[in-house]
């Protein structure tokens, strides 16, 4: 087999790496500063998967000096007593971001968990108030795996102003999100989903291709404009000849052919997510801070 050509593979590992080197520098400004930056991550159950994120999670935090404080509960905990956990970290002064990893177990509603968390410590960007931020071009806590995508796409593109991207996907985690930041960036941008008809054709007409379904392989080389960059986020787990292995949306061999950049399943994405979520967390720690500036200066100011 010929070797891909690494120019064109988008590399998040490095990148990810620079963006924790850059957060992890801040993190030390702040603590000569006596500023200890902290994040509290909840998962309720045992699912295997999200056991590796926490974990994952945990240990960045700690690499880059961010204090991190793991909120372990069984699978059979009431929505109440994670609720009151919740109140609890939002109150904690010391504590500046709050993640509760997802999925929630099924008695559990996920909505009313995630509107819980102070839009100032929502790390994730799930809460109304940062989805509604965000669709109005405010300065909110975004979601992590689309904030490190656009990262990936400045990096790869320069000026995205005027480009055309297709997100292919629609989740409140990534499509919808991802879709509000191109936006941002003066994209032209087309949100298309499992019912949109012929997907193919309205993803040749991209310049960047956001793939976000969850189906292994699915983008070949024939939905694809020549010289597109496309960015995977799918991580699918696939057998193949007796061996698991992890694979994106994209097929990535076929689509080399035509793309002229492309992140690579495992070593794109993924890291970025972490990387974003602790550019978060300083990010939350400066909005509360300014947030605390203007609760006093308006308590002196006469009205
Ligand atoms: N589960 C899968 N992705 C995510 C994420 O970005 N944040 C949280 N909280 N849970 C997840």
């Amino acid at each position: 087999m010929n070797a891909i050509p690494s120019i064109k593979l988008i590399d998040g590992k490095a990148t990810a790496k620079r963006v924790l080197a850059e957060v992890g520098e801040q993190v030390q400004a702040l603590r000569q500063a006596g500023v200890q930056p902290a994040l509290a991550v909840v998962l309720v159950g045992c699912d295997a998967a999200s056991q590796v994120y926490v974990r994952n999670k945990v240990l960045r935090a700690e690499e880059v000096g961010i204090r991190s404080l793991e909120h372990r509960l069984p699978g059979d905990t009431s929505q109440a007593h994670l609720l009151a956990l919740i109140e609890r970290l939002n109150r904690d002064r010391e504590i500046n971001g709050i993640l509760v990893q997802l999925p929630l177990p099924g008695h559990i509603d996920e909505h009313r968990v995630l509107q819980t968390i102070d839009p100032l410590k929502d790390v994730d960007g799930f809460h109304s108030a940062n989805v509604g931020g965000l669709a109005q071009g405010r300065d909110v806590l975004t979601p992590c795996t689309p904030s490190g995508c656009m990262r990936l796409l400045r990096d790869a593109c320069g000026e995205l102003r005027g480009k055309h991207a297709v997100v292919v996907g629609r989740s409140n985690i990534v499509g919808k999100p991802m879709a509000a930041l191109l936006l941002q960036a003066d994209c032209t941008v087309t949100m298309v989903h499992s019912r949109s008809h012929d997907l193919p054709a309205l993803c040749r007409q991209a310049d960047i291709v956001v793939a976000a379904v969850g189906k292994p392989g699915l983008i070949g080389a024939d939905w694809l404009k020549p010289g597109a960059v496309v960015i995977d986020v799918g991580i699918n787990r696939i057998e193949e000849a007796g061996q698991s292995r992890l694979v994106g949306d994209v097929d990535l061999a076929a689509a080399l052919t035509q793309v002229a950049a492309i992140t690579p399943v495992p070593g794109g994405v993924g890291p970025m997510t972490i990387a974003y979520l602790m550019k978060n967390t300083l990010l939350a720690l400066d909005l509360q801070q300014q947030a605390a500036h203007q609760e006093r200066t308006s308590c002196l100011s006469p009205c």
